[in-house]
């Protein structure tokens, strides 16, 4: 049912292979990452996006890395053809250092979703626990290692897209209509989806709903993804310009508002797509309640409040034009910040794998993950 938006080919030779999402929904093309400047362009360019794809992609990321770390013979054996140990002659120095700078390199493509940094922290804590426990190991196993914590990541965002739509789909009221923004589906995670996955569950169980759907200036992800993907799984969807959700609200229209997140700081302040913000506002004049779902890899329980969440600002050619229509002149100045802010107070609830934490706040967001 739903599409798999990136997966690993091979072994610790193999790529990555994701949906070009640049491309939808008028074509459905994959493209290959064999290297990491190839995986941080496609980061980067939003040919795979959202905030646990994005991690998952890095995790991949960090396999390419270790493909460029040629192994040394080892000097013990010289003539057997015999990898060095990772203890011997600077082997694991050289391996976890090339680790190093590329995963802070992939880590700075885009710095607002906390997912990304999250999994390149992982993995080199993983690598440079690995060389401690094995130092007679050779680099193809601490690759392997590697590797395999890559598809551990990715193996736990499917389970946790699974479990967010379990715990969330008792908030989907039969008969409902639900505005959602940007695309928090498949696209966005290894599995399906965090707030799309609340749906996808809720269509499982028999409950009837629509879905509203904004646009999501400038970059579409609304309308061009979020809408191919709802409707690739046979829900109801409408798209509306990001102006309009005020009056569908006014005129009684949205029952619920459900988004994503891309980093969630401790008191539960979240950043999401730029919009996001305004809807929370505009919900709560209306007394709409309004949701957002993530998994725990999204918290960033060290950044105490919203303000201390960088917002990555982003070319004003994406606003200057639309797809390769130009719609505000040479001349003019853009501001385009790709992400905002979303206090806690206009959350009704934060839906995660481990449940649902209502009325967010400091208190609430530490006894949900101790
Ligand atoms: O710039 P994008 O398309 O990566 O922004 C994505 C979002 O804002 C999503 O809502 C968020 O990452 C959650 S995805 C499960």
């Amino acid at each position: 049912m739903v599409v798999r938006t990136l997966k690993w080919i091979g072994g610790i030779e193999g790529f990555l292979e994701i949906i070009d999402q640049r491309k939808l929904p008028g074509e459905y093309k994959t493209l290959r990452c064999t290297n990491v400047q190839q995986l941080y362009d496609a980061i980067k360019t939003l040919a795979v996006r959202g905030a646990p794809a994005i991690g998952v992609a890095g995790g991949f990321g960090a396999v390419l890395a270790l493909k460029k770390v040629p192994a040394k013979a080892s000097p013990a054996s010289a003539g057997k053809l015999k990898q060095a140990r990772l203890a011997e002659d600077g082997e694991s120095r050289r391996a976890l250092a090339v680790l190093k700078r590329d995963c802070e390199y992939l880590a700075s493509s885009r710095p607002t979703a906390v997912n990304l940094r999250w999994a390149m922290e992982r993995i080199e804590k993983c690598a440079k626990s690995f060389v401690g426990r094995n130092p007679s190991a050779n680099l193809t196993q601490m690759r392997k290692a590697v590797l395999a914590e890559a598809n551990a990541i990715f193996d736990e965002d499917v389970e946790m897209c699974l479990k967010i739509g379990q715990n969330g789909v008792r908030f989907i009221k039969n008969g409902s209509t639900i505005l959602t923004h940007c695309n928090a589906g498949a696209l966005a995670t290894a599995g399906q989806g965090t707030a799309l996955s609340v749906l996808y569950e809720a269509k499982k169980r028999g409950k009837r709903f629509k879905v509203y759907v904004d646009e999501t200036r400038p970059l579409l992800q609304g309308s061009r993804l979020t809408a191919w993907e709802l409707k690739q799984a046979g829900i109801d969807v409408t798209v509306i310009c990001d102006n309009m959700a005020g009056a569908l609200m006014s005129e009684g229209k949205i029952d619920m508002v459900i988004t994503g997140a891309d980093r969630i700081a401790a008191n539960g302040d979240a950043a999401n797509k730029i919009g996001t913000y305004s809807l929370s506002v505009l919900a709560k004049e209306h007394h709409i309640p309004f949701y957002i779902v993530a998994p725990s890899s999204t918290f960033d329980l060290k950044t105490k409040t919203g303000n201390n969440i960088p917002i990555e600002q982003r070319p004003a050619d994406e606003v200057r034009f639309c797809g390769s229509k130009q719609v505000a002149p040479d001349e003019v100045k853009i501001y385009n910040p790709a992400f905002d802010v979303t206090p806690a107070k206009n959350i009704t609830a934060i839906i995660t794998e481990r449940g649902a934490i209502e009325g967010p706040s400091v208190k609430k967001i530490a006894r949900h993950f101790a």
